[in-house]
């Protein structure tokens, strides 16, 4: 073996002149590792070999100093400078151009109220009257499908819109006592159209579905208990990744919209719209596929610290097309009258345990509404609980949402999945006397509305 080994090694003797002093080492070094290969191919595959380590080696620091880097600067992409991250978005420029603050976060709060609603289980349609202080439902009576596509455009849905009508005579009194109709007129003044009415002619009154898809899953899935999921049963709820970390939960509403929590973008390096992405269509946890922000919006009234108004909607750059993994949830009637023990189900990748991991698949839990009062009680959570807060979970423990499900969705089903909840804090994790807190969507049907409306 050796010798053979040897043998074209002489023979490149007289290729490399100029170093005769390289040889013996060469020699040497070749005599102690015999092989049967020519040296030649040797050479190419040691080199191969060291090329390939290399660059994984560098593949790999890369990575690292990437997310080192990431986790503390913000690159500034025209001056081609790195600033620390809490400076990007804290309203002082420090790129040129004021490029780290050019894509942030936007507050945005309202006073005046939405002037449409839809209200009870049956979606009854119902018109702001600002003058009189009053709701009123809209009378069958001329009401055509342009009237329906402008009132669920204002609604902020723009696809399929259905509508029908009830007899008044099957309404809560609260929805019988005032009648408006709508005149054919002109669809964008549809509020300037409406005109009182002390009885409804034909006895029935308008109910409205913005969104023929919404809230359709592909089982009626209701399983107790947390336990894996998959995304075709919950096709709504997205992932929100900071740098290409899991951060919240949140909920597909329409092609373009996600509600989920405003505390999610607290702290330095949340304010960015560039460093959000949102998954969606995924049962394991993973980045690929995701979608870019083009808006964050974050209800002027909460304050970071606190936990109430805790809510935000993203706009997505393109909207997602639909399909068994991806579909959006149903947004709740107003005054949809949910009592405590009502079943729901709360869905994430957030922690298993208290102090434990993510979980790398989609996870659910069936929890039920926990009673207003039992939850402000002096030993449950007391005055921390506001009226934008619903409680849900268990006063004995053991299910709850956890660390990284905020955000994410609490859901209600009647005929379809409706977003009754968004996962906002809790006192550990699933501990006794300590249920989950969650955002009480009916309490922001108004601002949710009034965002898809204004940043349309
Ligand atoms: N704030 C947490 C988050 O950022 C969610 C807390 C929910 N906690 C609970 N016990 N339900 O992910």
């Amino acid at each position: 073996m050796r010798t053979k080994a040897q043998v074209p090694e002489e023979n490149t003797r007289p290729l490399n002149p100029p170093h005769p002093v390289a040889q013996p080492g060469r020699h040497r070094k070749l005599m102690t590792t015999p092989n049967t290969r020519s040296p030649k191919t040797k050479k190419i595959i040691i080199t191969v070999l060291i090329v390939v380590v290399i660059l994984a080696i560098l593949a790999v620091a890369a990575f690292f100093i990437k997310q080192l880097i990431d986790s503390k600067y913000y690159f500034c992409s025209k001056s081609v400078k790195f600033i620390p991250l809490e400076k990007a978005c804290d309203g002082k420029e420090d790129c040129s151009g004021a490029e780290d603050e050019s894509a942030c976060v936007t507050q945005f709060g309202t006073n005046s109220t939405f002037p449409l609603r839809l209200i009870s289980t049956r979606n009854v349609l119902q018109v702001f009257n600002s003058v009189e202080n009053k709701w009123k439902s809209v009378c069958a009576e001329s009401f055509t499908q342009q009237h329906a596509e402008t009132a669920c455009q204002k609604l902020g849905y723009s696809l399929n819109p259905s509508f029908s009508t009830v007899q008044v005579g099957l309404l809560s009194s609260n929805l019988k006592m005032y009648f408006c109709m709508v005149g054919s007129s002109k669809p964008q003044s549809f509020q300037s159209t409406v005109t009182d009415r002390k009885v409804c002619d034909t006895g029935t009154v308008v109910t409205l579905t913005c969104s023929a898809d919404c809230g359709k899953s592909r089982s009626q899935d209701r399983i107790v208990g947390g336990q894996g999921a998959i995304i075709e049963n919950w096709p709504w709820q997205i992932s929100l990744q900071n740098s290409g970390q899991h951060t919240c939960g949140g909920s597909l509403v329409s092609p373009n919209w996600v509600v989920t929590a405003a505390h999610c973008f607290n702290g330095d390096g949340k304010k960015t719209l560039v460093r959000w992405n949102v998954v969606s269509g995924i049962t394991y946890m993973g980045s690929s596929g995701a979608s870019s922000v083009d808006k964050i919006i974050v209800n002027k009234k909460f304050k970071s610290g606190q936990n109430d108004y805790d809510i935000a909607m993203i706009r997505l750059q393109y909207p997602i097309t639909f399909g068994e993994t991806r579909r959006p949830v149903c947004l709740p009637p107003q005054d949809l009258g949910l009592k405590s023990e009502d079943k729901l189900v709360v869905t994430g990748w957030g922690h298993t345990t208290e102090k434990g991991n993510l979980s790398p698949r989609l996870q659910k839990a069936q929890i039920a509404l926990i009673d207003r009062a039992k939850c402000q009680s002096p030993t449950v959570y007391g005055s921390s609980v506001t009226p934008r807060m619903i409680c849900a979970g268990s006063l004995e423990g053991g299910v709850d949402a956890c660390q990284g499900d905020s955000g994410g969705p609490l859901v209600y089903i009647s005929d379809r999945w409706m977003l009754v909840g968004v996962v906002s804090w809790g006192v550990g994790c699933a501990r006794q006397g300590r249920p989950g807190v969650y955002t009480n969507m009916d309490e922001m049907l108004d601002w949710v509305h009034s965002v898809m409306q204004e940043f349309p």
